[in-house]
């Protein structure tokens, strides 16, 4: 049996990363996954990133937020978000990254896999077969049904939807083990999930611990960053719904 730790959109939230280490202690994992987003929307991108270089067991993918900070770095324009509090966010990210950590982002794919005894696993920020694509729970059947048939693998680990779930279709295990750092649904508690693989059985299971929100809220603060951002930490949830994450 191995035991994986899984861990998404963090969003530089590293007081968050740092409760879920307490808590869950990641060195009695075979492997830590993180499904990408590293970065923006809180003020600690190189502590979470370097907590990863650091992990010699992690398996990690770029997300939107990141590739768009490696775009800003690239002298390229950023056409979206439109909004200018998040433009903010993503230059701040960009001027404030140390160039290890830099590197180290551009080093990473869009997304990965690895098998464990017969069980291959994919790992995913979006959908297998669309990176952009969000996954909700309420996604249709159908839709999950194609992926479970196109896709070699029989587990799907994803990130995106900052949702926490998990389901079986078709004999195909889907898991988005939920946001690290930046919650949607009015839970205030950092997310994470337990994947435990053997040949005979495959399971997972979420978690929900508080961590200390202030610490971003202070974070946000010190850097004169736009007060909504440490609004939407208090409350754990989105101020507008007019953009994806
Ligand atoms: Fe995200």
């Amino acid at each position: 049996m191995k035991k994986i730790l899984l861990l998404g959109d963090i969003h530089a939230n590293y007081p968050a990363l740092e409760a879920i280490q307490n808590y869950a202690r990641p060195d009695q994992f075979d492997k830590v996954v993180n499904t990408g987003d590293f970065t923006v929307y809180s003020t600690f991108p190189n502590e979470t990133i370097q907590w990863f270089r650091k992990n010699k067991k992690s398996i990690c993918i770029l997300g939107n937020t990141d590739k768009r900070v490696l775009r800003i770095l690239k002298g390229k324009k950023l056409k979206k978000p439109k909004k200018e509090e998040k433009r903010i966010m993503y230059f701040w990210t960009s001027d404030n990254l140390l160039p290890v950590n830099v590197n180290y982002l551009k080093s990473l794919p869009k997304h990965s896999d690895f098998t464990i005894g017969n069980i291959r696993i994919g790992v995913f920020h979006g959908a297998f077969d669309n990176e952009s694509e969000t996954l909700f729970p309420n996604t249709p059947e159908r839709r999950f049904r194609k992926l479970a048939k196109d896709s070699p693998y029989q587990v799907h680990i994803m990130g995106h939807s900052h949702v926490p779930y998990y389901k079986i279709v078709d004999g195909v295990h889907f898991i988005n083990p939920g946001s690290v750092g930046r919650m949607f649904d009015g839970d205030l508690r950092t997310s994470f999930a337990i994947l435990k693989v053997s040949s005979e059985i495959i399971e997972a299971e979420h978690f929900r611990i508080p961590y200390p929100v202030e610490e971003v809220i202070k974070g946000l603060k010190e850097n004169q960053l736009p007060d909504i951002y440490a609004k939407k930490y208090r409350i754990g949830k989105k101020l507008n719904q007019t953009e994806p994450e």
